[in-house]
């Protein structure tokens, strides 16, 4: 056990990582948590670590009367020490290459042990991290997670993020207004979070999925420009980009033109990538939503490599090849990708790939042909012929050593199986340079999509969302014409990622029931849920429009993270849990009974 010191009147004249060549001679006071110690004959090193990194300090028992050197014998990982000394260059064969402050160390003259720390659960040595603490154990020590250089350099980015979009948003006339928590439940896709009313026995507030009808209001409430660092809560299925409670960039204008939206939002997003040292061309690409799926199979395409889905169609028809001509017959088609130099996938990695389609994507096969310098001995090839394998080899480009993949089936179906396959390929072959941002537009979105369980039609983006003027026909005219009308709806997209969603929205109460009643909300049912907001609409609603964009999404790309989980401080795990806190957890039965509550377990 180390005896402990008090800070006294010490103050740090210095950041660890921040030291250099400039500080040769200077004494400085440093303070942070011991991280790596050696121990040798006559010296102890030791790693000393705060938010900007590692500084080695020497305490060597030849300084001074040795005093120094004895204090440091019992420090530990983690304890909490101030040290003074003198900044000096290292020996050339001491100098690590690897550490920022490799080339300088501090030799101590004095140190004072400020705090003890138990022996860390998991190790903060940023190599060993992720391979051995698994991920609750860096969840339920948040706290310690948080004091590695990556957790540190992204809380930062983070931080440096939000403060360029207040600039941003502030020098374009946006106005930063803050909406509510505690809401009228009106579920928008996900499940609500309820909060119930100790006040109002029986009645409960939700938390909001995002600002969605309060940035409309706000907008009919004249604030003409709005936006907000917003936290929505959604009870969904968790993945690796999704958590129950986000962040959102919320932002809405007045009279807009969505290209003056898409132009603030472009100008936002290189600044933003600059805070990286990436330049991104203006303006953006832009894609409708129908060549997105077309050409990618997904409405996010991933452009950062090509691997485009072809069809053909027209290609393999007259081959009597009885899979795909039952999927041309049915009203689908074929379509093909090519794996660029993948000839020689092995038969394992094909039925996996093929097993995996099937199962997740439900394909009906995966059939791929080899391109090799003899001809394309596939199995493929012979049911098809050598000549029609020729055939699809040449529409597609394929050349020798190429893998062509093709599947037949519905167009949802071809298209998501080829398109989950092209971003397996290109994870596998390393074919996405991380430091690449390539942002594109969606646009042009359909309205509606047909809920095959629910049996109704459900709207795409959301229900507030405009029809194109020109496609309100096609919504009066009844179900059969609801496919094809489209959307004043886009999406922003970063390397396969949606960071973003808005619309132009209905701003006039008849159309606004009109796309209620598609919905297939009775009027009462509308007027039960959302008769605040149609009121609201009816008392001179400007035209306006606006997008959300993931803050947590659009950091993690930003930050080269796998996982929105590293860019948030105290994230949930995949299971919705908080394990540092332990939360969720049972409550006092005094507390259910004063919000009028009993559990039926
Ligand atoms: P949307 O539902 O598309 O639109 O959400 C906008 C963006 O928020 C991010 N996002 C999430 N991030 C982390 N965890 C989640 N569970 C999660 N859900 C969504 C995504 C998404 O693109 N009110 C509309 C916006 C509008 O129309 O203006 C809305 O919320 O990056």
């Amino acid at each position: 056990m180390a005896t402990l010191d008090y800070l006294g009147d010490w103050r740090r004249t210095h950041l660890n990582g921040a030291l250099g060549d400039a500080e040769v001679g200077q004494t400085v006071t440093l303070m942070g948590w011991v991280g790596r110690r050696r121990d040798h004959a006559t010296a102890t090193f030791v790693d000393l670590r705060d938010h900007s990194g590692f500084v080695q300090v020497v305490f060597d028992s030849a300084r001074g009367d040795g005093a120094t050197h004895a204090k440091a014998r019992p420090l530990r990982a983690e304890y909490v020490i101030a040290v003074r000394g003198v900044v000096t260059r290292r020996a050339p064969e001491a100098v690590n290459p690897k550490m920022a402050t490799g080339e300088i160390e501090i030799q101590a003259d004095e140190l004072r042990i400020l705090n003890d720390a138990q022996t860390p659960p998991l190790p903060l040595d940023e190599e060993k991290t992720s391979t051995l603490a698994g991920e609750d154990i860096r969840l339920k020590y948040r706290y310690l997670d948080l004091r590695r250089p990556t957790m540190q350099a992204n809380l930062r980015l983070r931080a440096r993020a939000t403060a360029a979009i207040r600039r941003w948003m502030d020098g374009h006339g946006f106005l930063e207004v803050e909406t509510p928590f505690l809401i009228r439940s009106t579920p928008e896709g996900a499940r609500d979070f309820i909060v119930p009313s100790r006040t109002h026995p029986g009645s409960c507030f939700a938390l909001p999925q995002s600002p969605q009808l309060f940035k409309q209001l706000l907008m009919i409430g004249g604030c003409d420009r709005y936006y907000q660092i917003a936290r929505c809560f959604r009870d969904e299925d968790l993945r690796a980009d999704r958590q129950p409670e986000f962040t959102q960039l919320d932002v809405e204008l007045a009279f807009p033109q969505a290209e003056e939206l898409f132009a603030i939002i472009e100008g936002l997003m290189a600044e933003l990538a600059k805070l990286r040292g990436v330049d991104v061309s203006l303006p953006l690409p832009r894609l409708t939503y129908d060549e997105a799926m077309r050409r990618f199979g997904s409405d996010k395409p991933d452009i950062r490599f090509g691997m485009e889905l072809q069809d053909i169609s027209e290609v393999v028809r007259a081959a009597s090849f009885p899979p795909y001509q039952m999927a041309l017959e049915a009203g689908g088609c074929v379509k093909a990708i090519v794996a660029t130099g993948k000839a020689d996938y092995s038969r394992k990695a094909l039925d996996d790939f093929a097993d995996w389609l099937r199962k997740d994507y439900k394909a009906g096969g995966l059939g791929y042909l080899k391109v090799l310098a003899e001809g394309a001995p596939s199995p493929l090839a012979k049911s098809l012929g050598e000549e029609t394998a020729r055939a699809i080899a040449c529409a597609t480009g394929a050349q020798v050593g190429d893998m062509v993949f093709i599947v037949a089936g519905s167009q949802a179906v071809v298209a998501a199986s080829l398109g989950a396959l092209r971003l397996e390929i290109a994870k596998r072959e390393r074919l996405c340079d991380p430091n690449h941002f390539a942002f594109l537009w969606v646009t042009d979105f359909p309205m509606f999509e047909f809920d095959a369980d629910e049996r109704r039609w459900r709207a795409m983006h959301h229900p507030f969302t405009s029809p194109r003027e020109e496609d309100l026909p096609l919504l009066a005219a009844g179900p059969e014409q609801w496919r094809w009308v489209r959307a004043r709806a886009y999406d922003l997209v970063l390397n396969g990622v949606e960071i973003g969603g808005g619309s132009i929205r209905i701003h006039r109460a008849d159309v606004q029931r009109q796309v209620f009643s598609a919905l297939g909300f009775s009027e009462q049912e509308a007027r039960q849920r959302f008769g605040f907001f149609i009121d609201a609409l009816t008392y001179g609603t400007p035209p306006h429009g606006g997008i959300a964009l993931g803050l947590d999404r659009l950091v993690m790309l930003l930050a080269g993270m796998d996982s929105i989980r590293d860019v948030i401080a105290f994230p949930k795990t995949a299971h919705a849990t908080d394990l540092m806190c332990d939360a969720p957890s049972v409550v006092e039965p005094a507390q259910l009974r004063e919000l009028h509550l009993r559990f039926d377990l």
